[in-house]
């Protein structure tokens, strides 16, 4: 990474100078890098993104896992230049290309038997919650510690945990977010059913619905976790919600419903659902969504749902190219098992050099920790050396590998063999500094 003491800033310099100004952090969200890892995106070319400077990084952060196919695959940016010549945006009556979309996303989602569309991920769990409180009458959520599901007030419950919790108490992550709302979110820990059931036992009369990332982060469920809490849910006449937006058509074209074989009553979906573009939904039962139908309202179970940006045509468009792509028979399998050759390549790069390091992940997804296990839920997240994986993760950055330090990563259909073996002897060379670290 280039760092410059000249009187004359670097172009990426110069451009950081101006977003100080005009953006918090001169970020575009919850990441500020220090200054000597970060750089300014200009373009991409397959896996490999194009600073500002001219500089290539291969790409694991992947659009937050958006792009499973790249940043801008021909096929997807032809099918988004034909749609917008055609239209931008329409908003109030139903295009024809949304149309196509949620006709495709019924066949493709194992719990879908009607969808509402919404602009991003955030939205999807906060209408997927609502809509569930709408169903049931209830007003309480379940989420699990240290479960991400977007942006929004319910949300930003236990998210950040810098302790085992009090369960079920909510801890808030964030200033502005209603006090009363805490009593209205439960927490339990990721993987264990048994205080799971005690909680939804206690509290299933105001109790709606359980929320889970199938995979949270990068910590896979429990051979029986899943499927526990479907039956847990069953028992005491509360929803289960699976949050989709990450595992989504990227474990599987079925996502983790598929990948599992465990059935939701409602499912979130956002990143790769767009293509890239601005495009989620929630899917699930019939009688569960059509809460939302505009023609219940005024009624009290009616769930108000609307969004300028709903089933956004260029969206649609870029969604129904990227879904046409990963149907090709064989996408996943290959996908996962190149994937996960290259965890083992890593995996042997690190032990070489004796460094405690685990490469966790299955499938598409995977993050780094020193750590001598797995993790099962996110106070063994905690229990691992975050500084240390945060030092390995700057310094690959440095040297042109793109992750965010501690924050799981994806690999996605465009990355070459050659990626791979570049990517392979970074880390080597980065090991033998990283012992100073
Ligand atoms: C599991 C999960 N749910 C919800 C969201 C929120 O999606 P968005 O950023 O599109 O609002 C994210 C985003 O990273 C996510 O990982």
């Amino acid at each position: 990474m280039k760092t410059t003491m000249s009187e004359t800033p670097s172009v990426q310099d110069g451009l950081y100078q101006r977003a100080e100004r005009v953006l918090p952090g001169a970020g575009l969200g919850g990441y500020s890098l220090p200054e000597h890892a970060r750089f300014v995106i200009d373009g991409a070319r397959g896996a490999r993104l194009i600073s500002a400077e001219g500089r290539e990084y291969i790409d694991y952060v992947g659009g937050a896992g958006a792009n499973i196919l790249g940043a801008n695959h021909p096929q997807v940016v032809e099918a988004v230049q034909r749609q917008a010549a055609k239209g931008l945006h329409f908003f109030g009556t139903l295009n024809s290309t949304a149309i196509e979309l949620a006709e495709r996303l019924l066949g493709l989602i194992p719990c879908a038997e009607k969808l509402v569309f919404t602009t991003t991920g955030s939205e999807a769990t906060a209408y997927a919650m609502r809509i569930a409180r709408a169903f049931t009458g209830k007003e309480k959520i379940l989420k699990f510690e240290g479960a991400y599901h977007g942006n929004h007030d319910y949300a930003s419950f236990s998210q950040f945990p810098t302790a085992p919790a009090n369960y079920p108490q909510a801890s808030s992550d964030s200033g502005g977010v209603p006090a009363p709302l805490k009593d209205t979110m439960l927490i339990a820990p990721y993987n264990d059913l048994d205080v799971v059931e005690q909680i939804v036992r206690a509290q299933r009369k105001d109790l709606a619905a359980i929320i889970v990332e199938p995979v949270q982060r990068v910590i896979f469920p429990n051979h029986d976790f899943l499927p526990g809490l479907r039956r847990i849910a069953d028992e005491n006449d509360v929803l289960l919600i699976f949050d989709e937006v990450v595992t989504g058509f990227r474990l599987a074209l079925g996502g983790a419903q598929e990948f599992f074989g465990v059935k939701p009553d409602l499912a979130s979906y956002g990143k790769i659902v767009g293509g890239g573009g601005p495009l989620g939904c929630v899917a699930g039962r019939e009688d569960i969504v059509d809460r939302t139908n505009p023609r219940h309202k005024g009624k009290s179970d009616y769930a108000y749902i609307n969004g300028t940006l709903h089933g956004n045509p260029v969206a649609a468009a870029a969604s129904l190219a990227t879904l046409e792509l990963i149907s090709e028979p064989g996408f996943h399998d290959g996908l996962n098992a190149r994937a996960e050759s290259f965890y083992l390549e890593m995996q042997g790069v690190l032990d070489r050099h004796g460094l405690p390091v685990r490469v966790t992940g299955r499938a598409s997804l995977w993050q780094f920790l020193f750590s001598d296990k797995d993790p099962r839920n996110q106070m063994d997240i905690l229990a691992s050396d975050l500084e240390r994986s945060m030092a390995l993760d700057l310094a690959l950055l440095e040297r042109g590998v793109y992750v965010l330090p501690n924050v799981r990563r994806f690999v996605s259909a465009v990355h070459t063999d050659q990626d791979f073996a570049d990517t392979l002897e970074i880390l080597d060379t980065t090991c033998r500094d990283i012992q100073s670290l």
